[in-house]
Order: structure tokens, then C-alpha cells, then sequence
């Protein structure tokens, strides 16, 4: 369903948004998204963070290029309190594409100029240093290290498969998540020596950690059972945790609700609806917290490949979703609530703001204000302008003229493997990518959807 942003006010879009069958926090005073946020130990500034965003814009060895430097020391003099990098692979098979970043002992320097850069960049800008995180990834079915498919799966899955093909070879064995859980080890001690304050072993959008929460089908120790499913997180964040100290945490994003049909999809009910059951998502996090000690992680939804509609509800995109974008919007920060209520000590970063543009600041205040979340990650809108952190906690309203538009420019070139960030705000560097890839664009399948 498609309908033209045309609210003018919170209380129009919560109306609108009853009419879809949810409800959205809303909040006039955006005074608390300046509040800071205590996690454990560490306080952080505020509670506006700037989500993990592929760039595709790496140097061959894996390491930032200027390009990459650029987006981050951007974000940091934006204001924000935590910079959640982008998906960083631990392992070369594991690369979304050629120009994904990839972190080895080998770059180990290159990453750590850049966490210094960006933290210089936010004391100067702002009299803080922001609170950097470094997502560890393995991208699973959507693995194209060389910018061709080459995927590793945790099942077969013809829903998963009507998107992407894979056969009975790209099955991963057991042997090799029992490996993986290691090398995830090594990814977290690479991220502590590189100047990252975090590693967040990430479970969502699809990814490998994710497909195997969610192989019910998966035969041998990881599958079948939710104990089986959840070994190779709770294993790598084991793994992780040796480095653990006072001022290296471990965190995850979760996907709590795949949308799509179990037994393909996590978060699912189990009678082939679309509808979520977060059973299994609210004992994974009490998990996280009791057992393993995580004191903070992000909830997100979807599969970006699949459900993009779920994971950043949008306006224009690859295609038209059944439901209404401000349907995703509810889900997600309903879902999110739901974890939150379950498990009220861990500190969650909510998703996806970015569709409600210049009242996502209202939004982001209500659902602080009205304990949906500790606080928001934004996505799009840190392409669009990542100043937007300043603007809420010092003027008290994120400047209309220069939110992200949600109109999937930044998706389209990250599908197509070319540097991604925004093509109608920051055009002068974006817009010359997005060219290359309208001039390719006839090439691709009808179906494509990355
Ligand atoms: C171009 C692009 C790249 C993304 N890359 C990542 C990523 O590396 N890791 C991740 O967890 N999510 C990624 N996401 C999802 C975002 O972090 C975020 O959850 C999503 O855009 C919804 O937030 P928003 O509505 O504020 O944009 C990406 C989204 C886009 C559009």
C-alpha cells in the first residue's frame, strides 16, 4: 500500500496511524532525547545514536576509505551519543560485496585512525567523544565477497530461495559455525585493539546469525530446537567476551520478527500467518542479559533482501508493500516495547524512525518518554543529514528541510554494490553513483530485490 507523506502534524499521523491498527508515541517536548543514558558503568550524552548503514565503499584489503572516513567524522560532529558502525565482516567469505569492509589484523591500523578521527571529530565538534560500535557480520545467503552471489546458508528455504538461489552445496556444516564462534572471538578482540568501544555480534536482516536462529528446518546442533538455533550467538558472544572490560562492551542487534512465514522465519507464529510471536525474541534477550551479562542491545526487524518494507518502511522502493508504511513503523516500536516490558534492566536502541521525517523527532521523544526504548538509532536520516542530532538537542526540532525522503536511492545503490549515502541531499557526492547505476539498472532480473 502506498500513500503520499502528506501529514502535517503528530496528532494527523497518529490518526492515520489508528486507522492502519497502530498506535504511535508521540511527544511535543523533544527534551529527552538530549537526556543522557546510563549503561552500567558508562553514561553516554544523549539518547541519539546513528544506525549501522553499509556503505560499500571500502578499499580492496577491507579498510575505510576516504569515502568511509568521511561518513563517520560526519555522524560524529552531528552530535549523536553512539555511532553504530555499519556491517563489518570478520571472515572474507562472509563480505556482502568486494567494497564491504572488512576487518583483519592485517588493516587492523587503518581502522584505528579511523575510530580516532571520528572520536577527535566529535570533541571537537561537540565536547565528546561518541560511543563507537563495531557490528561483526557474517552475511550468510547474502554473501557476494566478489560482487556475485556466493551465499552460505544455515537451510534450504524455498520462500528465502523465490529471492535468492542457492542450492544444497551452500549449506554450511556444523563444523563451520563451531569455527565461526571463534573467529567471531578474534573479530571482538580486533575491534577492542582497533579503538571500537563496543562489538555489537550481530542476529538480524537475514544474515547468517540470524537464518541460523531461525533453522528450525537445520538438522545437528544447530538447528531444530531454540537452544540449538541460539548456540552459535551465544557461543560467539561468549567467545567475545574474553575481551570484555570496563571500557570494551559486548552488545547485539536482534531481529525480533523476520515477516516471513515460520519455520523459514524467527520471531514467527508457528501457523504460517505473518503475524509475530515474540516467545522466543523475549527469552533471547532475557537470555542475553541474565546468563551472558549484555547490558545493552538494538531491536530491529526484517530482512532487508525480503521484508525491506519491515526492516525501513519507505515510500518508494523495489516494490509495492501490501501494507501501510506506517503499519512498519508501529510493529517495529510495538515489538520493541514488548523486550523492553520483558526485560526492563537491558538498555534498548529502538529502529527505524526514518519514515515520519521531520515528526521522527516527536516520535523518538514519545517513545523514550513512554518506556518503548532507552533510545533511537536513525537510520536513512543520518544519510540525509547527519546533523540531525544537533539540530533536536539544541533547537528542540530536527530541521524539516533536509530529511531523508525515503526514497530508496540510498537501497539501490547499496544492491548494486556501488558507495552508498544520499542522493538528493548529498548529491554532489552521491549522485554521480546513483547515475552508474540507472545507466545498469535495465540489466537486472524483474524480481530483483538485492
Ligand atoms: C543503505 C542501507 C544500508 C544498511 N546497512 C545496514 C547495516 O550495515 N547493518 C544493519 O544492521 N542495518 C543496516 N541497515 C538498516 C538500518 O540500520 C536501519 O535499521 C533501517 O534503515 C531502518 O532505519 P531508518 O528508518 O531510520 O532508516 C541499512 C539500511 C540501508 C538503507
Amino acid at each position: 500500500m502506498s500513500e503520499k507523506f502528506s501529514w502535517r502534524s503528530p496528532e494527523e499521523i497518529q490518526r492515520r496511524g489508528r486507522e492502519v491498527g497502530v498506535n504511535l508515541p508521540m511527544s511535543s517536548d523533544t527534551s529527552i532525547c538530549g537526556m543522557p543514558l546510563s549503561v552500567g558503568e558508562l553514561t553516554l550524552n544523549n539518547r541519539l545514536g546513528i544506525a549501522p548503514m553499509e556503505g560499500a565503499d571500502s578499499l580492496a584489503d577491507g579498510s575505510p576509505s576516504e569515502l568511509t572516513l568521511r561518513r563517520y567524522v560526519r555522524e560524529a560532529q552531528g552530535g549523536a551519543a553512539v555511532i553504530w558502525f555499519e556491517a563489518i565482516s570478520v571472515v572474507p567469505e562472509g563480505r556482502s560485496s568486494r567494497t564491504q569492509l572488512l576487518l583483519t589484523r592485517r588493516n587492523l591500523d587503518s581502522f584505528k585512525r579511523m575510530t580516532d578521527a571520528v572520536k577527535k571529530a566529535g570533541i571537537q565538534a561537540n565536547g565528546f567523544a561518541p560511543y563507537l560500535i563495531c557490528q561483526a557480520n557474517h552475511s550468510g545467503r547474502y554473501s557476494n565477497p566478489d560482487n556475485k552471489p556466493a551465499p552460505l546458508i544455515a537451510f534450504r528455504s524455498p520462500y528465502l530461495e523465490q529471492f535468492r538461489k542457492a542450492d544444497d552445496s551452500c549449506i554450511v556444516s556444523d563444523d563451520y559455525l563451531e569455527a565461526l564462534e571463534e573467529r567471531f572471538g578474534e573479530g571482538a578482540r580486533l575491534a577492542k585493539e582497533a579503538g571500537f568501544d563496543a562489538v555489537d555480534i550481530k542476529s538480524c536482516h537475514g544474515y547468517l546469525f540470524a537464518e541460523v536462529a531461525a533453522g528450525f528446518t537445520r538438522p545437528g546442533r544447530y538447528g531444530g530446537s531454540y537452544e540449538n538455533r541460539t548456540r552459535l550467538l551465544k557461543n560467539s558472544i561468549r567467545a567475545a567476551k574474553a575481551y570484555e572490560s570496563p571500557s570494551f562492551q559486548i552488545v547485539s542487534r536482534i531481529g525480533i520478527y523476520d515477516g516471513y512465514p515460520y519455520p523459514y522465519g524467527f520471531g514467527m507464529r508457528d501457523d504460517k500467518s505473518l503475524l509475530p510471536d515474540y516467545t522466543e525474541p523475549k527469552r533471547l534477550v532475557q537470555e542475553l542479559y541474565g546468563d551472558l551479562g549484555l547490558r545493552m542491545i538494538c531491536v530491529t526487524m526484517g530482512n532487508p533482501y525480503v521484508t525491506t518494507h519491515v526492516t525501513r518502511p519507505f515510500d518508494r522502493g523495489k516494490y509495492v508493500p501490501a501494507e501501510h508504511p506506517l503499519t512498519g513503523v508501529g510493529r517495529m516500536i510495538e515489538g520493541t516495547r514488548e523486550i523492553k516490558r520483558w526485560v526492563p534492566g537491558m538498555k534498548i536502541w529502538a529502529s527505524a524512525p526514518t519514515y515520519l521525517r521531520q515528526f521522527s523527532d516527536l516520535y523518538t521523544a514519545g517513545a523514550i518518554r513512554q518506556g518503548y526504548c532507552d533510545g533511537m538509532l536513525f537510520g536513512r536520516m543520518a544519510f540525509a543529514d547527519p546533523d540531525f542530532p544537533n539540530q533536536i538537542i539544541r533547537a528542540g526540532r530536527i530541521d524539516a528541510s533536509k530529511v531523508c525522503m525515503t526514497c530508496g536511492a540510498c537501497g539501490d545503490l547499496i544492491r548494486s554494490h556501488k558507495p552508498t549515502g544520499c542522493v538528493v541531499r548529498d548529491g554532489g557526492t552521491y549522485l554521480p553513483y546513483y547515475r552508474e547505476f540507472l545507466k545498469e539498472k535495465n540489466s537486472l532480473p524483474k524480481n530483483f530485490r538485492g
